[in-house]
């Protein structure tokens, strides 16, 4: 009879005589999946283990804190963060194609690993958070092609690490209560999905530091309003869309020129099909009112009713 105490206690004697004494890295993304991994690993060796960190400063407000808060003061797990959004930034100065941001950031933050790793000295093990589905989905047993399907995290293949997979056999609802029960806070434990390209995507067309903060911004003020009606949970993702749009509006009696957000909000079972979410006129309400309130330079807000298909559910 299989309960996740025992599971916990196995694996974490599989991770020991697998390791012995020797080093195991890995990259959190911020992610449930990365979060488990790093908390499971570190139950087994402590503090052979290093984890990564990257800031490609696409993340939403306050997740990198997050992150840190969780990993660093509360587990005492050797954590190096890297901040990395300049160049990010750098690299995106100027493109607007969805599937060159793409591109970009898996590449860019490709090398970023690779100049961190170089620096730590030798550390045999890479830890990941595959799961049973993810294993399925790429179709082989020794899915040594490292996790790359959509997240960003297409790790490079020419590090010679060696695979751990701890949560290989598990399905999301199993590694959520695994979460739970090492201690992860809820906010990790359900969050909801986030693309690796972060914001990029959620900023139609080129990225800028101004139209991140805006896209940043407004989607903190939705994910709190969301969370207070209750619906965090039902609802999939939710979150903002920044489109290339600036309308006329009245604030006082003062014109106004400015920017439309989008709001996305979809339920779904596995992404791939999605159908807008039935929120609440009340709530969008007062999304809207919030959101042309408190964020500078918003004027319009807009509630997208497709679902997928046609649409899918980013805007990019
Ligand atoms: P779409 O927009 O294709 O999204 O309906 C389906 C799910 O995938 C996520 N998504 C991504 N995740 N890298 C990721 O890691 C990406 O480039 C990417 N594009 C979309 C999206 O957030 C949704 O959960």
């Amino acid at each position: 009879n299989w309960t996740m105490d025992r599971f916990i206690d196995e694996e974490a004697e599989r991770i020991r005589e697998t390791v012995g004494d020797k080093r195991v890295l890995c990259a959190l993304s911020g992610g449930v999946d990365s979060s488990v991994t790093a908390a499971l690993v570190h139950k087994a060796v402590g503090d052979q283990l290093v984890c990564l960190f990257v800031d490609h400063g696409l993340l939403r407000k306050g997740e990198a804190e997050q992150v840190m808060r969780t990993f660093r003061d509360r587990f005492s797990v050797d954590v190096r963060m890297v901040d990395a959004k300049e160049r990010f930034l750098r690299r995106l100065k100027g493109v607007t194609d969805p599937e060159r941001k793409r591109k970009i950031i898996g590449e860019e933050f490709i090398r970023v690993f690779e100049d961190e790793v170089g620096r730590m000295g030798d550390i045999p093990f890479l830890a990941q958070g595959t799961l049973y589905s993810d294993w399925i989905e790429s179709g082989t047993e020794t899915s040594a092609s490292i996790k790359s399907h959509h997240n960003v995290g297409g790790l490079p293949k020419n590090l010679n690490f060696s695979l751990l997979e701890p949560l290989k056999s598990l399905f999301k609802d199993e590694v959520r209560l695994l979460g739970k029960k090492l201690g992860l806070p809820d906010e990790i434990v359900w969050r909801q999905p986030f693309p690796g390209p972060g914001l990029a995507i959620r900023v139609l067309g080129e990225v800028t530091e101004e139209k991140l903060e805006l896209v940043r911004e407004t989607d903190a003020i939705l994910r709190e309003e969301i969370k207070k009606a209750g619906l965090d949970r039902e609802i999939w993702q939710y979150f903002t869309v920044l489109p290339e749009i600036r309308t006329v509006g009245v604030m006082g009696d003062q014109r106004t020129y400015d920017y439309t957000v989008a709001i996305r909000a979809v339920t779904s079972v596995d992404g791939m099909t999605a159908d807008w979410a039935k929120i609440p006129w009340h709530v969008l309400e007062k999304i809207s009112t919030r959101l042309v309130n408190e964020v500078k330079r918003v004027n319009r807000v807009v509630y997208d009713i497709t679902s997928k298909p046609p649409a899918t559910i980013e805007w990019e």
